[in-house]
């Protein structure tokens, strides 16, 4: 199995079987109880992390990964930062980062540039992002949280609430729960922010049952997992269109008391106000552990494509 992941690229959840998962999941398992210590499989590797967009947990729990590795990281982050905004090209930005690097993480504002990175670069890409696409490590993070609260990812009722248009944390978990047996998916959203058909195809393909809603509120008793997400501000081709949809969905914790007991509220973060402070506090949230795995999940990521001696 360890092959299968050497030297891979990582551009899309789909792109990985359930049982390449299910390893790094053990994978994963093994890293949590070193996760204090200082480790030197990585050592002497340099890991770039090219964030041509804004991000704070993806890009910090990355490189704490690669330095609790043991490998060095050289790292941007906004077009600001560097030649870009002297006109420099992504190819060559890319081909510089390929010379000086063992593996590129990279996130874009643009659907389609860490595949087309990938093409570019000789060594590994990861994809931290592109566009409303992919945001495959996010899933990968969000699926072995599951793994964790309920001891398996089939068999859950999930509830995804949010902007499932243009979220690609959102869509990357759909595609990823996709690649298991959930008993049922709700998409739940705002009529403008409903999910995208290509999205929608996948599900009928892969024989998922889901159905679409409008109300959180008409499901919520029935779900084990509800994943929430803000809705993307940034990728709204016109700012009045992101007028009429804010504020347009919020979990409460008097929502949450309507469900069971055991549903855990997931969200890849950052929130901004679609979720009640008073939901953070209770045994529903589940984001904060969420956020905490990411380190694991890239640690054991990194590890495997790099072929480090485990
Ligand atoms: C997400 C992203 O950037 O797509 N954040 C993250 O990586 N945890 C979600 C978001 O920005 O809403």
């Amino acid at each position: 199995m360890k092959e299968r992941f050497y030297q891979r690229d990582v551009i899309s959840i789909l792109e990985f079987e359930r049982s390449e998962l299910e390893y790094l999941f053990e994978i994963t398992d093994k890293f949590l109880n070193y996760i204090d210590r200082k480790l030197h499989l990585l050592d002497g590797k340099i890991i770039a992390l090219a964030f041509f967009e804004p991000s704070t947990r993806t890009r910090l729990s990355f490189e704490v990964a690669a330095k609790k590795l043991g490998a060095d990281v050289i790292s941007f982050a906004g077009e600001e930062a560097l030649s870009i905004s002297k006109g420099e090209n992504l190819t060559d930005t890319i081909k510089m980062l390929d010379n000086y690097s063992d593996l590129i993480v990279i996130r874009h504002r643009l659907e389609g540039a860490a595949k087309y990175a990938a093409e570019i670069a000789e060594k590994p890409i990861i994809n931290a992002g592109d566009g409303k696409q992919h945001h495959p490590t996010q899933a990968m993070i969000d699926l072995y949280t599951i793994k964790k609260l309920f001891g398996a990812i089939d068999g859950l009722t999930y509830g995804v609430l949010g902007d499932l248009r243009y979220g690609r944390a959102i869509t990357s978990f759909i595609y990823g729960i996709s690649l298991f047996r959930p008993k049922k998916v709700y998409l739940i959203s705002p009529e403008a922010l409903r999910v995208r058909e290509e999205v929608l195809e996948l599900l009928r393909n892969k024989n998922i049952v889901y159905e679409e809603k409008y109300n959180v509120e008409e499901v919520i008793d029935q779900l084990d997992v509800l994943y929430v997400t803000r809705i993307q501000k940034e990728r709204f081709p016109d700012p009045m269109e992101y007028e009429k949809v804010r504020g347009s969905y919020r979990v409460t914790y008097e929502l949450l008391k309507h469900g069971k007991k055991e549903l855990k509220v997931l969200h890849p973060l950052p929130k901004v106000d679609e979720i009640d402070h008073g939901v953070d506090v209770s045994t529903y949230a589940a984001y904060y552990i969420q956020a905490k795995y990411g380190v694991p999940i890239r640690m054991s990521l990194l590890t495997l494509i790099l072929g480090a001696k485990l």
